[in-house]
């Protein structure tokens, strides 16, 4: 059994204040749920993560960042590694966030470094996958998940996917309040487990969650999580709002 997990991706959104109401709320109406019956994992920006980790200390919540570099330490400007974000408290990353691939231009070859960085340094990665619209609608959507997907998750062995998280997020459904369709959603987590079974083998990804991520909201929480294949929600704008998320995280238990 797939444990759910949701998860709130805070992008560079919230202040010192607000991230530790919000890490608060998210805690106290997630209580009984969070860390048992369901996986939440709070993602604020790097410069409030050792404050949000204190506010959610011993309360089932876990913490993730945005993103991370492929290095250990050494002359790079501007960057955090794995070490650091282990060293304030964080256990999940994101990598390969569509804002990272189209807003920052990362490469696919680039993503998969990270995936591996995050895992060589302790930390449970959250790789992002998803076609554009123009894609989607030049039938593009299969080989560019399996392009992201086989070229971020290359280099790893079985033993160390069992650490990996996958998050569909097709573009097109990323803050444009245009979700994907439940059965949208479905069809895409079926191939992307089938892949990782060709990949990994089936018992892998039969363990494997993969959420979606793309406009999910209290609203259409459920029907998006009543899917097979769907096993939890990457959540930005909704997880902004504690009683929306608190919704969505009982919406999935
Ligand atoms: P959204 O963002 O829920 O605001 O569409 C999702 C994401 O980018 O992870």
């Amino acid at each position: 059994m797939r444990k759910p997990f949701v998860a709130g991706n805070w992008k560079m959104n919230t202040d010192s204040r607000s991230s530790v109401e919000l890490a608060q709320g998210v805690a106290k109406g997630a209580s009984g749920l969070a860390g048992e019956k369901v996986t939440v994992a709070v993602i604020p920006p790097f410069v409030y993560l050792q404050s949000v980790v204190n506010a959610v200390r011993s309360t089932g919540v876990a913490v993730g960042a945005q993103d991370l570099y492929i290095e250990s330490k050494g002359a790079f400007t501007g960057e955090i590694s794995p070490a650091m974000l282990k060293d304030v408290g964080c256990n999940y990353v994101l990598c390969g966030h569509s804002e990272r691939r189209h807003v920052l231009g990362e490469s696919d070859e680039f993503v998969g470094k990270k995936v591996t960085a995050a895992i060589g340094g302790g930390l449970l990665p959250i790789l992002c996958v998803g076609e554009l619209l123009s894609e989607r609608d030049g039938g593009q959507t299969e080989a560019v998940v399996a392009r992201n997907l086989k070229t971020g998750l290359a280099g790893l062995g079985t033993d160390k996917m069992s650490a990996v998280t996958i998050a569909y997020e097709p573009v097109w459904a990323i803050g444009t309040g245009r979700t994907a369709t439940p059965q949208q959603a479905q069809e895409v987590h079926e191939f992307i487990r089938g892949l990782m079974a060709d990949m990994f083998g089936k018992k892998l990804a039969e363990e494997t969650r993969i959420l979606y991520g793309g406009s999910a909201n209290a609203g259409n929480a459920k029907e998006l999580m009543s899917q097979k294949d769907v096993d939890g929600l990457l959540v930005g704008g909704a997880s902004l709002k504690v009683d929306d998320f608190v919704k969505m995280i009982q919406a999935s238990a």
